[in-house]
């Protein structure tokens, strides 16, 4: 686990001061919650006290959480003990009680957890994406991001959309980010990729190598954008990657795009990978992207440890 990754672990939406929730980074849990100012925090979802997890607890009006076993109040900045209910006034804190506090930073519709606390958080980008939603897949995150690449109709659809297997650009790192574009075709009026050579529209993919978060961008002849949708994988426990999402339709559509797209939610990631699927899927893209992405983890945990 790069312990410099930011994770987006939740959408913004799920992060309130009425009740602290729970997420995972792989086998670390972490409780998340907004204090009164509307800052969120993460600490160690674990009490120092008696190991309780904290997200059963309470936000209290100062911002501070509380634990729901003894009442042990903690401050999410630091992780420091702040209160313990009933103890006398002259009684001091025991030092060695103290949450562990992670890195928090929150962009683009998510807030993202870093193991860190020290790490450097990121830049801050006002994207808009109004639809979103959150998935639990039983497949681990290398293999999820594997099959990302390989056959995107095995982890998401896109109303309308049929993926082909050609690839208009090699997998290429740009801007750090693993980049990658797929031919596509509107599902109705085409033959299947096989036999037909007009490819109207196609898939952007731009993959952070660590975390896997991808930018999926459907784009048309013209390059003028379809959709626009934000996808981010977090390994969590037992295997488990757990992915939230966000998107976005152009709102102008007209002719063939309006007729194969529909109207309703245009973008679905799917919760059940389908195992025939899969297990036939011949590794193409994934291949010279896991190379890449252990080049660019194994650059930044150096240049974090400098
Ligand atoms: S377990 Fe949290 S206060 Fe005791």
């Amino acid at each position: 686990m790069a312990q410099d990754a930011w994770w987006a672990v939740a959408r913004s939406e799920e992060v309130t001061s009425a009740k602290p929730i729970n997420v995972d980074i792989g086998d670390q849990p972490v409780v998340l919650w907004r204090d009164q100012h509307g800052a969120a925090h993460a600490l160690e979802d674990r009490c120092p006290h008696r190991r309780a997890p904290l997200s059963l607890g309470c936000v209290l009006g100062n911002g501070m959480i509380q634990c729901g076993y003894h009442g042990w109040t903690f401050d999410g900045e630091t992780g420091h003990l702040k209160n313990i209910p009933n103890l006398k006034s002259d009684a001091k804190f025991p030092p060695i009680y103290r949450a562990t506090p992670f890195g928090v930073a929150e962009s683009a519709g998510f807030v993202r957890v870093c193991l860190n606390a020290k790490a450097t958080a990121p830049v801050a980008t006002n994207e808009n994406l109004p639809l979103s939603g959150t998935v639990n897949v039983a497949l681990d995150h290398d293999q999820y991001i594997a099959a990302l690449f390989d056959d995107p109709a095995l982890v998401l659809a896109m109303r309308g959309v049929r993926f082909t297997p050609y690839l208009t650009t090699e997998l290429i790192v740009e801007q750090g980010l693993l980049v990658m574009e797929r031919s596509c075709q509107w599902a109705g009026p085409h033959w299947p990729a096989p036999f037909s050579s007009d490819f109207p529209i196609s898939l952007r993919i731009a993959t952070d190598p660590l975390t896997g978060e991808s930018e999926l961008s459907l784009r048309d002849d013209m390059l003028r954008p379809v959709l626009t949708a934000r996808i981010a994988p977090v390994p969590a426990a037992r295997g488990v990657t757990q992915v939230r999402w966000r998107a976005r339709l152009a709102p102008q559509r007209s002719g063939l795009m309006a007729r194969a797209m529909g109207t309703g939610t245009p973008f679905t990631l799917r919760s059940a990978i389908d195992g025939a699927a899969l297990r036939v899927l011949k590794p193409s893209a994934s291949i010279h992207a896991a190379a890449l992405r252990a080049e660019l983890t194994a650059r930044a945990q150096q240049s974090s440890a400098a």
